[in-house]
């Protein structure tokens, strides 16, 4: 097992464009403790009157309103959101920027969507103007959708990996990100020419952007399917040899994935699919597996040694046909693995985390696991924090965290207000946020400790204007 990549991952320098102190009031939301392993009101930090206050993009105060307003420094308005809730950004594990526009798309399971859908579209972000606009597009949206940190899949072009960056940066988020490996089993324009290449090309990308603003690189080999050994073997050493970056790839995500995978990696000497990536020095603190929806014990066994890390994508799983995820196999006590929420856009049908939220919900109903509102959250935030080995950074209002952080409207639509306006508990109304939210319900998001969406204030994104730069018709 490799030692906890965590640590090194780089702190921005203070810049002097963050806003100096930041002070929000409001129903403040966030988790201290796991809820799916402690009960879930031990788990919840809850203030209903409280104060939020930022300082230099941290969080440096988050309590009762009247305790902490008179520490305030002279001169700083309070924000006042005092029937919303302010929760941490949103944190998703698992997304493809690249398929923005192929979202919805009619009729497959995953290997043939791949070849029909996925990969003509990916070839595309070769044009850095191309890639840039729905770069922009993207993060945009995540802001929208109150997410402000992403674990996310470039495509195999390195110009798709500046885009992204470029794109975050600018904003200022923390993004997770890497280029695509692969060099088998997609279309023959988009394969890294060698594994020796794909390293190089990729290690040029963590020099250049590591820790560039608050940017996290992650070594992004596609899944076993389209990867040599020699491929795999790459990830694991550029993983290795670079310490702070992160590793994500797919696992077990369709039955005829799996026997696929079982052709060309065969048992003996590998024991199962989770075993590929580990003979390749793939498994630990900071890897995260997509999907993760048909594995065995042994398998989670080794997730859970290791310290690695599952994104649960119940969107895509439920729009691909893949299969209904067992979470309580995940949290089994004494066997934990670090689960996340992703909307594994384009096999997700949203980027919104609260309502993939939703599905997990009905995944884990259909599963007889039926999670809480502080659970569902939890995913969701610090959850998703935890498998990318993040969670001393982001995922919180605790003190010392960066200040990402969402306000939710209660009364967003006209059912959800119907739904929200009792007398209700929080842990009902988090249930129902989380299971009716959608971009409507996020009224603002703030990024280290800056606005960077407003509902009802900033215009919305403009339309990105994709004739000027489609590739060739398919
Ligand atoms: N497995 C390999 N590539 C992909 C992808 O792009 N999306 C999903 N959902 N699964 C994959
Ligand atoms: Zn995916």
């Amino acid at each position: 097992m490799r030692s906890s990549n965590a640590p090194d991952v780089p702190h921005p320098a203070r810049s002097h464009d963050c806003p100096s102190t930041t002070a929000v009031r409001g129903r403040l939301v966030w988790f201290r403790d796991d809820p799916f392993l402690r009960p879930s009101a031990e788990a919840l930090e809850y203030v209903e009157d409280g104060l939020l206050v930022c300082q230099e993009g941290r969080i440096v105060a988050a309590g009762d309103y009247g305790r902490l307003v008179r520490a305030l420094p002279p001169g700083v308005t309070v924000e006042s959101y005092r029937d919303k809730l302010i929760l941490p950004g949103l944190v998703g594990s698992h997304a493809h920027y690249v398929q923005m526009r192929i979202i919805a798309s009619y009729g497959e399971q995953l290997p043939e969507w791949l070849q029909d859908y996925v990969y003509p579209e990916e070839v595309r972000f070769t044009d850095p103007a191309y890639a840039r606009s729905i770069a922009a597009l993207f993060c945009d949206e995540l802001l929208r959708n109150g997410t402000t940190t992403a674990m996310v899949y470039c495509a195999p072009s390195p110009q798709s990996v500046d885009a992204l960056f470029e794109e975050s940066v600018g904003r200022g988020m923390r993004l997770v990100a890497g280029k695509v490996m692969m060099d088998r089993n997609a279309l023959p324009g988009m394969l890294d020419s060698s594994p020796e290449q794909a390293y190089e090309d990729c290690a040029k990308l963590i020099d250049r952007w590591h820790g560039v603003g608050r940017s996290v690189y992650a070594v992004t080999p596609r899944f076993a399917f389209t990867c040599t050994p020699g491929m795999l073997s790459a990830a694991g050493a550029l993983w290795r040899e670079h310490p702070g970056t992160r590793l994500q790839t797919h696992v077990s995500e369709n039955t005829r994935e799996i026997e696929l995978v079982k052709g060309l990696f065969p048992r003996p000497p590998y024991k199962d699919y989770i075993d590929v990536y580990e003979k390749h020095g793939m498994l630990g603190p900071g890897a995260v597996f997509a999907h993760a929806v048909h594995l065995g014990k042994r398998e989670w066994r080794r997730l859970h040694e290791t310290g690695s890390g599952v994104s649960h994508c119940p969107s895509s799983n439920l729009f691909l046909g893949s299969g209904l995820f067992r979470m309580k196999r995940a949290v089994k006590p004494g066997r934990r693995v670090p689960v996340g929420l992703g909307s594994d856009v384009a096999g997700g049908t949203s980027l919104s985390l609260l309502q993939t939220a939703s599905e997990a919900y009905k995944v884990g109903a259909l599963r007889r696991y039926p999670m809480d509102g502080v659970q569902l959250f939890y995913l969701a935030t610090t959850g998703s924090a935890t498998a990318m080995r993040l969670e001393h950074l982001i995922g919180s209002l605790e003190p010392g965290h960066e200040a990402d952080f969402i306000v939710l409207d209660p009364a967003a639509t006209p059912t959800l207000d119907a739904r929200t306006s009792g007398d209700d508990s929080i842990d009902d109304l988090l249930f129902s946020l989380a299971v009716m939210g959608d971009d409507r319900t996020v009224l603002a998001t703030y990024v280290a400790g800056r606005l960077a969406h407003h509902r009802d204030t900033c215009p919305a994104p403009m339309p990105v204007r994709l004739n000027e730069t489609r590739g060739p018709e398919k």
